[in-house]
């Protein structure tokens, strides 16, 4: 049994540029999978934000000539502003420059030193002064040589703290043992056990002295919390660990509460290996997932910005709409596995799935009503109800238990195609009934009123599982069907109860089809680099 109080959180991302593709990924999953968890009356809390120090930060400030405040200040606002138009439903936003989490890095930091889970040491590795980065042997390979700018490395020491990993591989393991979910999908956590710890794992350097830009270590002026540390303790600083105020963390980083951290494969190590490790240091319980999401990939590449391959998001959804966008990230790129973005696929899922599909569903099944019963949706005579009226509200509810399970594992991809599946069976349905035929013959009056009344509370339910996905038109939906306000419920939808006398408002269809071979060139466009678009 799920437990009621639910808190999700996804990375919190480096402001070092403005949010593409990838990042709009990973939020609107998490988004997905919270609205679809208050939806179904769990006390949710989600979190999101910005991970806003450390070197890269501190160099692109210099690099554009203002203080590394003034820079995430300025990139914070078009984060901001993505997941406003993406409608991301976080209840807060952290950054890690805000007082309160500095103030709870510095505390955990102060806790760590007086229980010797950190302690003074010295760092030594490859360092290239140029790039103000340290190398490891294999990184440097024979010739001793930056693998980033090429130039000569050197041999350089530096004073740090180090966090003890050693004292808490045991306990760590054991947790795997013992909570097979830990790391989902399951392949992540083999690679951490059989490549990070197996091997053997360093004690963590926790901080710097090489850069200025993070959280100053008030036991040794001239260090700064490693940006990890800083980072992952996120989590909890925004729920006011140690701080006056700390009721929504008695609340939610409690036992009765499942919590869940969205991640990207790349950071997967630190999420699974460290976290739990500082957790344990620091006597809280472990979250009890983390699910690793693939990376999108373009042109057979991890999207990034210093790639210069990615795709934005904000054109896309001023083109489309919000929920198309959405749609297509939940629907398409399998979550937990690797995928990329295609201008083909995103056109062919929103014309088949949305307009086709689920739009034309609505469409026909109101233009059907307006005709037959002069909109107002008819009466459900429940012993005469046949056996494909019957077969057809009985895949309506296994559709409801599938999607209840599937997002309790965080399955949104399947949960997203077990609705989209109602829709399909609704649409043959349409077929099979074939209500014209039904129409003309006055003996099966009680037949056609049984179909356009089976109908509605099928499209009513689909609407209902797709509303965590299709923000904008779930509304615009059960404004059609005519569902008053209150009754706009999911309790009430999977009840399937009779819509009986309901006046319906058919409008305009949901989703328009595109033009296929225009806009899938309109989005290739798009996504053509600087130099295919001069060229071009
Ligand atoms: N700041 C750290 C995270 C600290 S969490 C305590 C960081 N930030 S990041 O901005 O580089 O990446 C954060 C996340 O953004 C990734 O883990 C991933 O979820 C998402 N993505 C960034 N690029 C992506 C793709 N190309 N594809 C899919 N997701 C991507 O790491």
């Amino acid at each position: 049994m799920a437990k009621k109080k639910f808190y999700i959180t996804t990375p919190i991302y480096y402001p070092s540029a403005k949010p593409h593709l990838g990042h709009a990924y990973c939020s609107t999953l998490s988004d997905i999978i919270a609205r679809s968890k208050r939806m179904r009356g769990f006390d949710v809390f989600f979190l999101t934000g910005l991970d806003e120090h450390g070197e890269k930060i501190e160099e692109n400030a210099a690099a554009k000539g203002v203080t590394p405040q003034e820079f995430v200040d300025s990139v914070a606002v078009t984060f901001l502003n993505l997941w406003k138009l993406l409608r991301i439903s976080n209840d807060d936003f952290i950054r890690t420059t805000q007082a309160r989490h500095v103030e709870t890095v510095q505390k955990i930091f102060h806790a760590f030193v007086e229980n010797e889970d950190v302690y003074l040491g010295s760092y030594e590795g490859w360092y290239c002064v140029h790039e103000e980065s340290y190398w490891t042997e294999t990184q440097v390979g024979e010739n001793h040589v930056c693998p980033e700018c090429g130039r000569p490395v050197e041999k350089k020491q530096e004073e740090a703290y180090f966090f003890a990993c050693s004292k808490y591989v045991d306990s760590l393991l054991e947790y795997y043992d013992g909570h097979p979910d830990f790391i989902t999908p399951a392949g992540r956590k083999t690679e951490m056990v059989n490549n990070f710890i197996k091997p053997g794992l360093n004690d963590l350097c926790v901080t710097r002295t090489s850069f200025d830009w993070g959280v100053p270590v008030k036991e040794r002026p001239g260090h700064v919390v490693y940006v990890w540390l800083d980072a992952l303790t996120n989590y909890i600083s925004a729920l006011g660990y140690l701080q006056e105020d700390h009721s929504l963390f008695d609340k939610f980083w409690s036992d009765d509460t499942e919590i869940v951290h969205v991640v990207g494969a790349d950071i997967t190590r630190f999420h699974t290996i460290y976290w739990p490790m500082f957790l344990e240091a620091l006597g809280l319980r472990k979250p009890d997932r983390v699910f690793v999401h693939g990376l999108l990939m373009m042109k057979d590449e991890k999207m990034s910005k210093s790639k210069g391959n990615v795709v934005y998001v904000e054109p896309l959804i001023e083109r489309y709409g919000v929920d198309a966008v959405r749609y297509y990230m939940a629907r398409e790129i399998a979550f937990g596995m690797d995928g990329s973005f295609t201008p083909e696929q995103f056109v062919e899922r929103t014309n088949n799935d949305l307009a086709n599909d689920f739009g034309n569903l609505l469409n026909r099944t109101l233009g059907m009503l307006g005709k037959y019963y002069g909109g107002v949706v008819s009466k459900r005579y429940e012993d005469e109800l046949d056996d494909l009226d019957r077969a057809l509200l009985k895949e309506a509810k296994n559709t409801v238990s599938l999607y209840e399970e599937y997002f309790d594992d965080l399955k949104v991809t399947e949960a997203i195609a077990a609705a989209m599946d109602l829709v399909a069976k609704a649409n043959k349905y349409i077929q099979d009934k074939a209500p014209w035929a039904l129409a003309k013959d006055e003996s099966k009056e009680h037949s056609l009123s049984n179909a356009m009344n089976v109908l509605c509370s099928v499209i009513y339910l689909a609407g209902m599982l797709l509303s965590p996905v299709l923000v904008d038109k779930s509304p615009a939906l059960f404004d059609q069907l005519g569902i008053p306000a209150e009754k706009r419920t999911y309790q009430d939808a999977v009840g399937l109860t009779s819509l009986e006398g309901t006046k319906t408002n058919k409008g305009e269809p949901l989703f328009p089809r595109l033009d296929a071979k225009a806009e899938t060139e309109y989005i290739a466009a798009l996504m053509a680099s600087p130099k295919e678009k001069a060229a071009a």
